[in-house]
């Protein structure tokens, strides 16, 4: 295959990534976006094998057993790939995205030491042997470290240097990033509490210099120990940055992994001059740099709070706080149909709460029973609303509850003061007026004006905090009624009553 083909194919996946991300941005263009990114991927791998295929020609070695392998990872990658995200629920997709960035970032490391120990199988050109100190093979190969090296270019060393260090960090990060998601597992370092300790970000800082300091011997020197070094280095920090932030922060730092991912990719794209890998990696890294800049915003965060860590600590410990004594309406699920019943406008705010109660299927019924009695219902998406983003459009989709009844936050908010009942089904944080007042940890943040609609139903299970651990004066107001209990089962009663 000519080079100018490979250009162009890899130009045309790139416009299905871009195309990929772009569909991907909203819920009724996003299947179209899955297709357009399996396209660019398959086009992407395809040419890769083909452009390999002539490589392996021009240099006259066995391809065969190469291109074997690789079907082979294709084979039990794709598979397991495709029975994870067939058999994964919507509450665990952040620790399935959190274990993929993991892979992505232990193949830069891969494709990094491959790199390093065979330059020539990566098409990275021999530097003049002259360039370093060691005998000379004849094949132009020099004896370094008691190992038979070609010599790497300086310029290709820094781009594998960078590359592999941030493939390692966000490895390691992303494994600790899982186990906190996950919350299954013992171990103290994947609890979602934060682990702090005097003098961490002094060590950070420290490992964080040694580990560029190291890098930096390896592209002056070329020296095997100082990459692996180096390398070892940046597990250790990838655990040491993630560990100090808290379970439900971690959405923010999966998206942030997520970036590093890209730029891991993009810097050995570098390397292995391959434009593909480059374009890809870039896309990946700068939207994922984009999605975690979203989300500090939407929390009224900065991201340097949230690597800093120790905010909400863990999901359980935030909502377990302090109980208010105040008294509050409370009602049945047969009160609030009632309300329901009766009103013009409705709209339904899903939280956090709806997606641990699974209750989604529920709401999508109870919204048709209304709509048939000619009751106007519309649900209202704030963007961090539950623990990934998107999370309430995508488990509103899985429900099929139709895009034209979902709005997002800067379109619903006006139409709260006309609204008859407000339903707010597991939200907290997202509906918490404290975000208007000066001195909340909240305040800035953008809510939904729940408060203004004339009634307003709140379901939860108790009176505990949300994610940011504050009272909520919504469920305190006069016409604010409240109806415990687990979401799932008080909208399916809602449900019922009201049929
Ligand atoms: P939260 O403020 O966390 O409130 C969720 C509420 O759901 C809790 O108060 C809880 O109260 C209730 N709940 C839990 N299980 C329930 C069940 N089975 N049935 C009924 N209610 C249940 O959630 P939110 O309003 O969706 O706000 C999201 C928060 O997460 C924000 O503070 C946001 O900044 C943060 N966050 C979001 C993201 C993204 S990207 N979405 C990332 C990181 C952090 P009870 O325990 O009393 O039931």
């Amino acid at each position: 295959m000519s080079m100018n083909l490979v250009t162009l194919l890899y130009l045309v996946a790139s416009v299905c990534f871009i195309q990929a991300l772009k569909g991907l941005s909203h819920p009724t263009t996003s299947i179209r976006g899955n297709i357009f990114g399996m396209t660019g991927m398959a086009i992407a791998v395809l040419t890769t094998i083909a452009l390999i295929h002539g490589q392996a020609r021009s240099l006259n070695v066995d391809f065969g057993t190469g291109l074997a392998w690789v079907l082979a990872a294709v084979v039990v990658g794709g598979g397991l790939g495709a029975f994870m995200a067939n058999k994964v629920e919507m509450t665990k997709m952040p620790e399935l995205v959190a274990f993929m960035h993991s892979m992505i970032g232990l193949a830069a490391v891969f494709i990094g030491v491959a790199a390093v120990a065979e330059p020539w199988a990566f098409g990275i050109t021999a530097a003049p042997v002259a360039a370093l100190i060691g005998a000379q093979t004849p094949d132009g190969a020099v004896i370094l470290d008691g190992f038979v090296r070609y010599a790497i270019p300086a310029g290709n060393r820094l781009e594998l240097f960078l590359g592999a260090a941030i493939g390692a960090i966000t490895f390691s990060g992303s494994v600790i990033a899982f186990g906190k998601l996950s919350g299954k597992y013992k171990f103290r370092l994947f609890q979602g509490a934060p682990v702090q300790f005097s003098g961490q970000h002094m060590l950070n800082l420290v490992l964080g210099l040694l580990t560029v300091a190291l890098g930096l011997v390896f592209v002056f020197t070329e020296s095997w120990p100082a990459f692996f070094a180096m390398l070892a280095l940046a597990f250790v920090m990838g655990v040491l940055i993630i560990i100090p932030i808290g379970g439900a922060d971690m959405p923010v730092v999966v998206s942030m992994l997520n970036s590093y991912s890209g730029w891991a990719a993009a810097g050995i794209g570098f390397s292995l001059n391959n434009a593909m890998l480059i374009v890809a990696g870039s896309l990946v890294g700068s939207s994922g740099a984009i999605l975690s800049y979203i989300m500090c915003k939407a929390m009224n965060r900065s991201f340097f709070n949230v690597i800093l860590g120790g905010f909400g600590g863990d999901a359980t410990a935030a909502t377990g706080g302090a109980k208010e004594q105040r008294p509050v309406k409370t009602g049945s699920a047969d009160d609030a149909a009632f309300v329901l019943g009766n009103a013009e406008t409705v709209v339904i705010v899903p939280g956090y709460g709806l997606a641990v109660a699974r209750a989604q299927h529920a709401v999508k019924e109870l919204a048709a029973k209304l709509t048939e009695k000619g009751i106007t219902v519309k649900y209202a998406i704030h963007p961090v609303a539950g623990r990934m983003p998107g999370h309430m459009n995508v488990l509103l989709a899985e429900a099929e509850v139709p895009y034209d009844q979902v709005f997002e936050m800067e379109d619903i908010n006006g139409e709260f003061g006309q609204a008859d009942v407000a339903i707010i089904l597991g939200a907290n944080d997202v509906v918490n007026p404290a975000a208007h007042t000066k001195g909340s940890p909240i305040y800035g943040m953008p809510i939904l004006e729940a408060y203004k609609a004339k009634t307003v139903i709140v379901n939860k299970r108790s009176m505990a905090a949300g994610y940011a651990g504050l009272d909520n004066e919504l469920f305190y107001m006069d016409k604010t009624m409240m109806v415990f209990g687990d979401a799932k089962k008080v909208v399916e009663d809602m449900g019922k009553a009201i049929e």
